[in-house]
């Protein structure tokens, strides 16, 4: 969000040399956007402090324990129009993901899952995480999660160890 903030600056900067219409609309745009931003900021629980959040981090098993949670949470915006993270939180077009590692494939109760979900047979940890975010339907097809994936492989990373901070039973 933060290099969202800076590219609108900049943007502000280089679009007011060529005169006030199009400094106007520089100024549109960043209006336009603020909306979108502003849910991401907002935990909806409290956050853990930074030393909880480093201790968490230092005692994932590699490569979780180098991510960056920042960095995950910040990816993790783009699953949060469909899923909860905070224990008791309810489902959206998703399940609730607390507690999603150790967990059965599909095993939520309550939650309205695909039959591809239903007949697969594993239990999620990092890596199969990491193949699932990868490329949803190549992973699993016929599988309802209506996502195109996460690309890149840091990025992936950084919001599996944010998911494993977050989706930990509390202490
Ligand atoms: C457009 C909505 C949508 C988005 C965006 C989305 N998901 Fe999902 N997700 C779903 C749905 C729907 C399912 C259930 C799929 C099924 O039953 O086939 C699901 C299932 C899952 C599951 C399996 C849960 C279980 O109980 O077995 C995980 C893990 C998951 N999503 C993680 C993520 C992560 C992490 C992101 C962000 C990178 C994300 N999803 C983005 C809709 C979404």
């Amino acid at each position: 969000m933060m290099r969202r903030l800076l590219i609108s600056a900049a943007l502000a900067v280089v679009l007011s040399a060529c005169g006030p219409s199009a400094e106007q609309s520089a100024s549109t745009q960043s209006a336009a956007e603020a909306p979108v931003a502003a849910p991401a900021a907002a935990p909806a629980a409290p956050a853990p402090n930074a030393e909880e959040i480093q201790a968490a981090l230092a005692a994932l098993p590699a490569p979780y324990n180098e991510g960056d949670y920042e960095a995950g949470r910040r990816v993790f915006a783009q699953c949060r129009s469909c899923h909860t993270i905070e224990a008791g939180a309810p489902n959206r077009v998703g399940p609730n993901l607390h507690g999603v590692f150790g967990r059965e494939i599909g095993s939520l109760e309550g939650f309205n899952y695909s039959q591809a979900v239903q007949d697969a047979d594993f239990v999620w940890d990092g890596a199969q995480l990491d193949h699932w975010l990868a490329n949803p339907q190549s992973f699993l097809p016929g599988n309802r999660m209506a996502f195109a994936g996460v690309r890149n492989e840091t990025q992936r990373r950084d919001l599996i160890a944010y998911l494993m901070v977050e989706s930990a039973p509390a202490p």
